[in-house]
């Protein structure tokens, strides 16, 4: 196991320890004395796994190697929270979650180190587990900065980046407002799904009384490759997702595309990124009675080796003005590719880290199944101007949008401060 480098900033604040304990029993875990430890103990876990460091530039999450599993949450702030609980809650979270991408647990007490008369400070479902590449990504949401009265809650109105609104309205949506919104996120991956669980898990338990959750997403199968030493992997309509997509070995596109720059907006932003959730049904049965070829034209793709219609190999560039023995277009004019691509987006492009989902079924058995869109951008416009292009997408057929959020991703903390903490400077 790798030997953390990183040191939490400070233990979790009373608040934080309170949630660990349920209101009820709060004066008992207090009282105990045990939770409120700053050094970190050995990891959990034992033999190899990945670990990213939590401080840094930028948060982690984003341009690291899409891991294989996601618990996304979404949380609405208490209507008695005050700006103090606000970053008193953005500490606790910042300590607990660079304990937790090392591989340890919440406290130095634990599951099982702390007081028998109080309730464990962590959960204990990890225990045992390594690191597993757990990363933790917070945002800020619109409704943070203004209620949709236009309440300043927390007095940082004056701070919310210009371009941080909700999306607009796109062609075919069929949101459902308890898959979209939020004060603040979470974006927990691993490569394992326990952790993942685990990080949300007790995050939102420190969270007690101060944010709850409003919805929450888990993904397996990452849809999504954000490095070139990553295989490809399919989505649930059997194709390769992700060959396209922003690579973190493509360091001019990253700064041009992923970070938000000096001079972009709020000074607090810089080194962050805006992340855009869309909860996208996927309607199974029809796909699959569609023929390979269809298939085929509606993504620009094959299905097999992925590589563009208009030929060669997957990672060849699409030729869009490729024709065909009858003179039709090889790639055609609705095919997904061909919408998404920065020649018919005015060169914007985006991030892709999205996941698979199976939310169970409907009642005429149908799989509630689909893709957890996530995306990472420098400007909210640039999601816009792809989504706004697909409206003619010959994909429509076959997909839903029924969730949408969008959050503005602060830059990474250092070690002695705390995530978002120049929104509060
Ligand atoms: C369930 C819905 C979707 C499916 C099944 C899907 C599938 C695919 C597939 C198979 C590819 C080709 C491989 C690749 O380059 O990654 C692709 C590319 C792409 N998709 Fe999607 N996608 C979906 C939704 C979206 C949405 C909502 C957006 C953004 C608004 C989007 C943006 C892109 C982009 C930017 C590319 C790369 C285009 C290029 O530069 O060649 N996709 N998608």
């Amino acid at each position: 196991m790798t030997e953390p480098e990183e040191t939490a900033p400070r233990g979790l604040s009373r608040r934080g320890l309170l949630g660990l304990v349920g209101a009820g029993a709060a004066g008992l875990a207090v009282g105990g004395g045990a939770v409120a430890a700053v050094g970190l103990s050995q990891p959990n876990g034992v033999g190899v796994s990945t670990v990213y460091p939590f401080f840094g530039e930028h948060q982690a999450g984003i341009t690291t190697p899409a891991q294989d599993r996601l618990h996304f949450a979404a949380f609405d702030m208490a209507s008695t929270a005050t700006r103090d609980d606000l970053v008193e809650l953005l500490r606790d979270w910042t300590y607990a979650a660079a304990r937790l991408t090392q591989g340890h647990e919440v406290t130095e007490g634990g599951a099982v180190d702390g007081s028998p008369l109080a309730p464990p400070d962590d959960t204990g479902e990890a225990l045992g587990l390594p690191a597993s590449g757990l990363t933790i990504t917070f945002g800020f949401g619109p409704t943070l900065f203004t209620t949709d009265d236009g309440t300043d809650r927390f007095g940082i109105a004056d701070r919310r980046p210009a371009l941080l609104e909700k999306l607009p309205r796109f062609s075919g949506d069929a949101l459902r407002p308890e898959s979209g919104g939020g004060d603040l996120c979470i974006q927990a991956c691993a490569d394992d799904p326990q952790v993942a669980v685990h990080a949300i898990r007790n995050l939102s338990r420190i969270a007690f009384g101060r944010a709850s959750i409003r919805w929450s997403q888990l993904g397996f199968g990452r849809t999504s490759s954000t490095s070139t030493s990553q295989v490809t992997p399919r989505n649930l309509f059997g194709f390769k997702d992700g060959t396209a997509n922003i690579k973190a070995e493509d360091p001019a596109t990253v700064a041009d595309q992923v970070w938000v720059a000096k001079g972009d907006g709020p000074a607090w932003m810089t080194g962050g990124s805006y992340l855009v959730t869309r909860k996208i049904r996927m309607i199974i049965e029809a796909w699959d009675r569609t023929q390979l070829q269809e298939q085929e034209n509606v993504i620009g793709r094959s299905k097999g080796e992925g590589a563009p219609l208009s030929g060669g190999k997957e990672f060849t560039e699409p030729d869009f003005s490729a024709k065909g023995a009858a003179g039709q277009d090889l790639i055609g004019a609705d095919a997904h590719v061909r919408l998404a691509h920065p020649t018919a987006t005015g060169g914007a492009q985006l991030l892709r880290r999205g996941y698979n989902f199976v939310d169970g079924n409907d009642e005429l058995g149908r799989l509630d199944a689909g893709l957890f869109f996530i995306s990472f951008q420098r400007s909210p416009e640039q999601f816009v101007a792809v989504q706004k292009n697909l409206a003619r997408d010959a994909l429509n057929e076959y997909i839903k949008h029924v969730g949408s959020a969008i959050f503005a991703v602060p830059p990474g903390a250092t070690t002695d401060s705390y995530v978002g903490a120049g929104l509060f400077a």
